[in-house]
This record gives structure tokens, C-alpha cells and sequence, in this order.
């Protein structure tokens, strides 16, 4: 197949032939004979015109699009305008202008890495005309980074529909490449789209709360703001409010020890929650940290028998009259009234001959018979991972942050879990404090994200609104994945979860996961990639591999001289030019990193390469 080689790197060429142009028409009218005609004369000087504009406009190309080599400012953008964008544009979702990556800017950027920049720069004056200069920084040193921008001077907005978002999207950048502004601009537009905002936010940009706090009231919805840092300012937040099915209790708490392994211990630390919690639910008791902990603490022998008491009264009404038999054979002194270890006695030896005998049997109070029947000292033995983490996310003013207790009068921090969250439509800030404490940034963000994986749950199985979406936004998300969190990538696109993922590298999910292969297949649930500058060369790869690869041409000069037979004359000369194709990567690798500040380039919905730059939202106007 036959391409035409466009080659912009080079001198503008096009200007002599324009001015040369101009100057026919004085040249040919002062030259022109006599009986040429005025119809004559007009014709060739519109002709030798529209030749010069056609040939002064290419030259004016090259030199605009060599001058975006140099465009370096940030911009901004006021958020109103963002928030006008989202009412005309109900389902979209605008992530700054660029230009849609095609083959000829591979072309281009492959032919500016092969010449010296410099030594094309246009005059200043012309920068000037076209407005640009204050814009413009041209320094040396930083030649070379705004390459991508420059390589196409017609911009558009990058805009998708908000579908293609749906199957979630990652974005790294190195620090201070953007990422954190990057967001301020997707989570604006989700709020004026009347989206439900979840915000997390390991490391706490105050900066960020703010924003979401302007944007929410802006827009008239609720802002909710939880941060462990600041718990006299933030609201209490039920991390144990919504499950479908009691045993999630006991994931959620045991995934608080972030232990995927399969040995005895996190064996225990599931089961032992586990069994408290379905007891807590058979005595109509609302779980909470706090009472799980009380009850690994200090025995759930008073647990055990409420539960008995209400296994009994379903079995057999007169059940009392029964098991006083039991508890008195228990009883070391009859007349005596029977202590609570007797009474317990003489219930579970009911329960297992009245009961278990007859195949009459409850998984769950078998489960706390036998947490009773072990002695404590083994249960703590059990749950050596667990207890730490349950204890300091119940201690202090972490407590009533996590477990709030409703009857609490005075406390009047508002309580929030996310059912009410999302039926409300608020924005929702959380600050998880991960500079000061990784153990409970982790904790906590595992206790979340399982609550969001059984409100999914609970979405999907009873329905829920359709055109509502929940937006959840993760800045350094590489703090707090975990299974929770894949579970929210995997399931959550059926229950209208739309996530966006901000991480710095690869290798960072890489080590919270355990394994490379673990991060990727992470990230296999994004479909959308965006790459800010990225420092990190595994990183890089990753992300041009996405980007995949195409044919690229150069032209090479060859020149052959040959002696004539005779040895005292040259003989023929040649000089030939040759232009071959070559596969490469579409974007080269060291360029992602070098990307200047809030630039991107991104792959969406695994087929759509665009090179963008995201302003900086100014919000409060
Ligand atoms: N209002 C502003 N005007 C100009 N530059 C800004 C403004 N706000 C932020 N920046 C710059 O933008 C860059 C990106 O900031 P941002 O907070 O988004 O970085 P980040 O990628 O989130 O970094 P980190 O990983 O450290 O959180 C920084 O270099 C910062 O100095
Ligand atoms: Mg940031």
C-alpha cells in the first residue's frame, strides 16, 4: 500500500513558496504584454493568490504546530462550566481536550525524536500573532517533554459516554504528575451528573475534601465527610449496617487482618466471628466491632445462652421445665440458686440430648457450644491477628466512629452507612489517614469495601434504580486493595458501580497483592487505562503494551560512487533514498515517562487512543 510521508520536523519551506507567489502578481502585472487582457490579468493573479494563501497556510501550520512543542502551562477550568457541560451532556464524561491517537502521530513523534528540536523553533514574533506566548516555555532543558501535545495542533475534547466508563478505569501517574486534579475533575462532573460520589482517600488531600464539599452544596446534595484523622469533625459511619447473609459479618471482620492464606489461624479468626455474629442475629442483637470484641474478650457464655433460650422456645414452648432438669443434675449445691456456669451446663446437655440426639440440630448454636467448650486461652490463641486489629479499631475515638451506638444522645455526630448514602445521593469523603496508621488505613478501607461488595449484593438481588450511578473514586488505591476490593471491580458493574483507580505503579499493587500476575489480573477488571507521567519501568511497559504497537516509516539516503574502469576519471554516482516500515510501539515507552504535568495518554474501552491534558479545576465559581 502506497502512504504519503508527512514530515512537519523540518523548515517551514512552504513560506518562500508562498512569498514567491505574492510576488508574481506585481512581477507578472508590471511584465504582462499589452494585449493580454484585464480577464487575463485577473486570472493569473487569482490564481498566483490563492496559490500564495494555499502555500502560506501550510507554512503556518508547521510553524503552529511546532510552537505546541513548547506549550507547557497548566490551564483551568471553572467548575460551573464543567457543571454546564454535564447539563447538556447528560451521559458523558469530559476528560480535558487532545486528539484522538492515530497513526500519523506515531509517525510524527518517531521522526522529532531523530532531529534536533532547537533548530526548528519558530520566531518569537510569530508565537506572539498566534497568541500563545504566554503560554510558551522554551527552555532547553525542557525541550522534548510537551512533544505529545504538540503533535497535533487540531484539538477536541476527549469526551465518552458514561458507559464505556462502566467497566472501570485505572489511572497512574507519578507523584505530582496530576492524578489528585485529574480527579477533582472526574468527581465534579459525576456530582452534576447527580451521581452517587464515593470518595476515598488514603492519604487525606485536604484540598480535595474542600472541593467535593463546594461541589456537593453546588449541586444540592448531601456531603458527608469521615475522616480517622479528625473524628470530632467527621460523622460516624456503620462499617457493619448492611449484609445479606449473616456469614458476611465474619468476611468483613476477619478480612480486616488482610490474610488471604488458608492456614488454621485465619481459618479461626472467620469462624469465631462468625459464630458470634450468627448468635448476635438469633437474639436480635446488631452486631457491631465493639460487641464482636467484647465477646472474643471476655467468653460468650452469656451469648450462648440467650441463643439456647431462643432455640429452645422455637423447638418446644414448655422448654423451660425441661432443661430446669438438666441444670439441676449440673448443680453442685441443688438448694442453691443455679450459677450461670450451671445453668449453661445443664442447657447445652439439653440441647445435646434432647436435641442433637434427634437430629435436631442448629449449625450455629453447635458453633458457640464449641468456642464455649475451648478455653480462652486457646480462642486468643486462635485469633492472635484478629484481636490487635479489632482492638484498635474499637479503642478510642475510632469506637463510636465505626460502631456508632444509635441510643447515644450525646453524641450528635450525624451516622451514615451506605444504603442511606446512596438512597440520598451524597457525596461521600473518606479520609483514611494511611501516613499516620497503615494498619487501620487497610482495616478500615477492607471494612468498606466489603460493605460496598454486600450493599452490591443486596442492589442486584432486590433491584434498585437504574439510571443512578455510584462513582467510586480511589486515590492511591494501591493503599487499600484487597479481595473486597476486587470483589467491587469483579461484581459491581451490575449494581451501576463505576470505579476509578488512582496509583502511582504497578509494582505497588503488586506487593499489597502479593504477586505481579495478582496485580494484573487486578487490573485486567479495568477496561480503561490512562497513563500520566510514569516514573516506574515496569509500569511503563505495562502501559505501552496496552497501547500496542504500529507500523512506522523512516527514510534512509544511500550513496554509491564507482570508479571507471580506466582508474583516471570518476565514473557514475548514485544517490538513492529508500523508505522502510517497521513495527513500533505506538506510544514508546520512555516517553510515558516524561510526560509533562497533567498530560495523559489513554486507552478507552480497549480500542480508543487518545492523548489529552486535564485543566485544573477552580471550584467556587
Ligand atoms: N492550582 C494549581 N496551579 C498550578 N499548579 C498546581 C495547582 N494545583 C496543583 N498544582 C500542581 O499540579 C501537580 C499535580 O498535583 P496533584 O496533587 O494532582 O499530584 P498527584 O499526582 O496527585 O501527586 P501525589 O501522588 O503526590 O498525590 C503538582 O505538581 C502541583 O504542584
Ligand atoms: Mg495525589
Amino acid at each position: 500500500m502506497l502512504r504519503t510521508f508527512d514530515q512537519p520536523w523540518r523548515p517551514a519551506y512552504e513560506w518562500i513558496a508562498g512569498i514567491a507567489w505574492f510576488a508574481v502578481i506585481p512581477v507578472y502585472l508590471m511584465i504582462a504584454p499589452e494585449s493580454s487582457g484585464i480577464f487575463m490579468k485577473l486570472l493569473v493573479c487569482f490564481f498566483a493568490l490563492g496559490a500564495a494563501i494555499y502555500r502560506v497556510k501550510q507554512a503556518w501550520m508547521i510553524w503552529e504546530l511546532k510552537l505546541g512543542l513548547f506549550n507547557q502551562a497548566p490551564t483551568f477550568i471553572p467548575s460551573s462550566k464543567l457543571r454546564e457541560f454535564i447539563k447538556r451532556n447528560n451521559k458523558m464524561v469530559w476528560l480535558g481536550t487532545g486528539f484522538d491517537w492515530e497513526q500519523k502521530h506515531t509517525q510524527r513523534l518517531y521522526d522529532l525524536r531523530r532531529i534536533n528540536l532547537k533548530s526548528f523553533i519558530p520566531p518569537m514574533w510569530f508565537a506572539k500573532i498566534v497568541g500563545k506566548l504566554s503560554n510558551i516555555d522554551v527552555k532547553p532543558e525542557v525541550i522534548g517533554s510537551a512533544w505529545i501535545r504538540g503533535l497535533e495542533t487540531k484539538k477536541i475534547d476527549i469526551k465518552s459516554n458514561i458507559d464505556v466508563f462502566e467497566g472501570h478505569t485505572v489511572i497512574f501517574g507519578a507523584p505530582g504528575a496530576g492524578k489528585t486534579r485529574a480527579l477533582e475533575i472526574i468527581a465534579c462532573q459525576a456530582i452534576a451528573r447527580g451521581s452517587v460520589v464515593l470518595q476515598f482517600d488514603p492519604k487525606g488531600d485536604n484540598a480535595l475534601a474542600q472541593t467535593l464539599e463546594r461541589e456537593a452544596k453546588a449541586n444540592g446534595v448531601p456531603f458527608v465527610y469521615f475522616h480517622l484523622a479528625f473524628p470530632q469533625k467527621s460523622c460516624r459511619f456503620d462499617a457493619l449496617k448492611n449484609f445479606n447473609r449473616v456469614t458476611e459479618f465474619a468476611s468483613r471482620t476477619s478480612a480486616v487482618i488482610g490474610s488471604e492464606t488458608n492456614d488454621s489461624f485465619s481459618a479461626y479468626s472467620w469462624l469465631i466471628p462468625d459464630a458470634i455474629c450468627a448468635g448476635m442475629v438469633m437474639v436480635k442483637e446488631k452486631p457491631s466491632l465493639q460487641k464482636i470484641l467484647r465477646y472474643i474478650q471476655v467468653g460468650v457464655g452469656d451469648l450462648l445462652e440467650r441463643v439456647l433460650e431462643v432455640f429452645f422456645e422455637e423447638h418446644n414452648k414448655d422448654w423451660d421445665v425441661m432443661a430446669k432438669r438438666y441444670v439441676q443434675q449440673k448443680m453442685k449445691n441443688p438448694s442453691a440458686r443455679a450459677t450461670q456456669e450451671e445453668r449453661l451446663a445443664g442447657y447445652v446437655e439439653y440441647y445435646k440430648q434432647d436435641y442433637v440426639r434427634n437430629n435436631i440440630e442448629s449449625a450455629d448454636v453447635s458453633n458457640l457450644i464449641e468456642i464455649v467448650q475451648n478455653d480462652k486461652q486457646w480462642v486468643g490463641k486462635m485469633l492472635a491477628g484478629l484481636i490487635p486489629v479489632l482492638r484498635m479499631l474499637t479503642a478510642g475515638e475510632l469506637g463510636p466512629l465505626l460502631s456508632p451506638d444509635y441510643d447515644d444522645k450525646d453524641d450528635q455526630r450525624p451516622i451514615w452507612d451506605f444504603q442511606k448514602v446512596i438512597a440520598s445521593g451524597a457525596v461521600v469523603y473518606i479520609g483514611l489517614d494511611a501516613l499516620s496508621d497503615t494498619t487501620i488505613c487497610n482495616a478500615v478501607g477492607s471494612l468498606l469495601m466489603a460493605e460496598l461488595v454486600s450493599v452490591a449484593g443486596s442492589r442486584y438481588n432486590f433491584g434498585m434504580d437504574s439510571d443512578r450511578k455510584i462513582e467510586i473514586l480511589v486515590d492511591e488505591s494501591s493503599n487499600i486493595v484487597n479481595q473486597s476490593f476486587i470483589q467491587v471491580l469483579n461484581k459491581g458493574r451490575g449494581a451501576n458501580y463505576i470505579c476509578w483507580l488512582f496509583a502511582q505503579t504497578l509494582q505497588d499493587f503488586a506487593v499489597k497483592l502479593g504477586s505481579m500476575p495478582a496485580a494484573k489480573m487486578l487490573l485486567g477488571n479495568c477496561n480503561n487505562l490512562i497513563a500520566l507521567r510514569t516514573k516506574d519501568a515496569e509500569t511503563q511497559k505495562y502501559i505501552v503494551e496496552e497501547f500496542g504497537q504500529t507500523l512506522v516509516q523512516s527514510v534512509g539516503t544511500n550513496i554509491a560512487v564507482g570508479d571507471s574502469e580506466d582508474m583516471i576519471s570518476f565514473g557514475d554516482g548514485r544517490l538513492g533514498k529508500s523508505m522502510s516500515e517497521k513495527l513500533e510501539d505506538k506510544i514508546p515507552q520512555d516517553l510515558i515517562g516524561r510526560l509533562p504535568n497533567f498530560n495523559y495518554i489513554g486507552n478507552i474501552a480497549g480500542g480508543r487512543l487518545v492523548q489529552g491534558k486535564m485543566p485544573i479545576l477552580r471550584t467556587g465559581e
